[in-house]
């Protein structure tokens, strides 16, 4: 183990053995999927025509601990695990706040972010079960780019639906993907009936995540090989993701350090979710404050409503209890495409609904001003929607100097954004406004009209 405080690093057996399963910790049982047919819970029937079997299993399971296979480990490692904990020292110094602030490098994974920890999991057991072709939808492109890889690893087919409006804003995400080996299409698109029913209503229709999700569920159930493999929102996604926050335990502790504060973006939750869970489940961290942030064009846990809802646009998914701005949303076209996603998972909508999570959202102006504070002080573009919890972390820091008060940070810095430069470009030109990222008004009503 390194000495460097400032640089936290773990030896490579330290990948954890396990993921830490949250559902048992909750202070009520989770909500079930429900099948909108018949108003019960889904069987996993259902559940398997689409995923893994083994992600079914996982879904589902009460176990506190899921043994992470050997060759999902050795994947894990190959591709950069254990990743550093670094304190940001030039940011802390620039703010002058005696908090001291700590960020989870999930930016230096090779396909850009914390995805790829659920994207090899995802592709070994599919691939393990005999699949040979995985559908799925990405926003940013992170995800895609992640199972593109995952699934040259394990060595099947990768096909890709990506919002139109990403496609286009981070062309060169679809270049890395199909330099690994994958399909990719706009979402709509004119390849299912789904994507050419939307295109005929709106030929200019930017896309959302909802609409890729269906396109790619659509994929999957019209082909034998396939299976859909989704990047977030559900548990077994964001109990793959939780190797994140028993890596950042196991280095807090390394150098003596205590957390006051756990932050993250959520878009469905997984990165938080991956960060935040083994803290959740220990008793050590009782009082430690956990803070989400999302953005305010996408505000689905500060406006949502907590209730069943679709997970996708086209309502080929079971119903999830969560929060939700409606199936219907579709939220402005912000540059963190990632957040652009109308539920949240329902393992995080619970903690936020029982008051153990605080949510909290900003408009991506600040949010980008914020990325390139962190930029100039720490030398690392981060992804739009990593910027969202480095705002909520200085905003956190600069309390802390107001109240003169000494606090522990840590913030997921879930990925880079070296693909996303057509943001910063449009900050730093002058030419984005915080209209462009606002809401129209009555935009949520009308979603949840739609859904009613
Ligand atoms: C870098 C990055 N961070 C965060 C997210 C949001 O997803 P989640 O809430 O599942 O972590 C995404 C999604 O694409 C992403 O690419």
């Amino acid at each position: 183990m390194s000495v460097n405080k400032n640089r936290i690093t773990l030896d490579i057996e330290d990948v954890p053995k396990n993921y830490v399963n949250i559902v048992p910790y909750l202070s009520e049982p989770l909500a079930p999927p429900i099948d909108p047919g018949t108003g019960e819970p889904a069987s996993p029937d259902v559940l398997t025509a689409i995923f893994a079997q083994e992600c079914v299993r996982q879904e589902a399971t009460q176990d506190k601990l899921v043994k992470i296979p050997t060759e999902i480990r050795e994947a894990l490692m190959r591709f950069g695990r254990p990743s550093p904990l670094q304190r940001a020292v030039r940011l802390e110094e620039q703010l002058r706040t005696p908090a001291r602030i700590y960020f989870k490098r999930e930016d230096v994974s090779p396909t850009g972010s914390h995805k790829l920890n659920t994207a090899l999991a995802q592709a070994y057991y599919a691939a393990k079960e005999g699949t040979e072709r995985l559908a799925t939808e990405t926003g940013a492109g992170q995800w895609g780019s992640a199972v593109a890889l995952a699934c040259s690893v394990f060595d099947i087919e990768a096909m890709v639906y990506m919002v139109k409006i990403s496609y286009e804003q981070k062309r060169y995400r679809g270049t890395l993907m199909r330099s690994f080996g994958a399909t990719i299409v706009p979402s709509p698109s004119d390849i299912t009936e789904f994507g050419r029913k939307i295109l005929k209503a709106n030929p200019d229709h930017p896309g959302t995540l909802g609409i890729a999700i269906s396109e790619a569920l659509e994929d999957t159930l019209s082909r034998e090989d396939t299976k859909y493999t989704l990047g977030s929102v559900l548990n077994h996604v964001l109990l793959h993701q939780t190797v994140i926050g028993q890596e950042v335990i196991a280095q807090l502790e390394s150098v003596d350090e205590k957390v006051d504060t756990l932050i993250g973006c959520v878009g469905g939750g997984s990165n938080f979710g991956g960060m935040v869970f083994p803290f959740l489940a220990d008793s050590r961290f009782d009082d430690v404050d956990y803070i989400a942030v999302e953005p305010t064009a996408c505000p689905t846990l500060t406006k949502g409503e907590y209730k069943y809802d679709f997970g996708d646009t086209a309502g080929l998914t079971p119903k999830l209890k969560m929060y939700s701005l409606g199936q219907n949303f579709t939220p402005p076209k912000i540059h963190a495409g990632g957040l652009r996603y109308h539920g949240m998972a329902p393992t995080i909508s619970a903690l936020v609904h029982e008051g153990r999570i605080k949510p909290i959202a900003y408009d991506q102006v600040e949010v980008l001003h914020a990325g390139v504070l962190f930029a100039k002080c720490e030398g690392i573009i981060p992804a739009p929607e990593s910027a969202h919890a480095i705002k909520a972390a200085i905003d956190r820091a600069l309390y802390a100097k107001r109240n003169n008060r000494e606090e522990t940070i840590v913030l997921n810095l879930s990925g880079h954004g070296y693909f996303d430069m057509g943001a910063y470009d449009s900050l730093l030109s002058g030419s984005l406004s915080s209209e462009e990222g606002s809401l129209p008004k009555g935009e949520i009503s009308i979603a949840r009209e739609q859904t009613a």
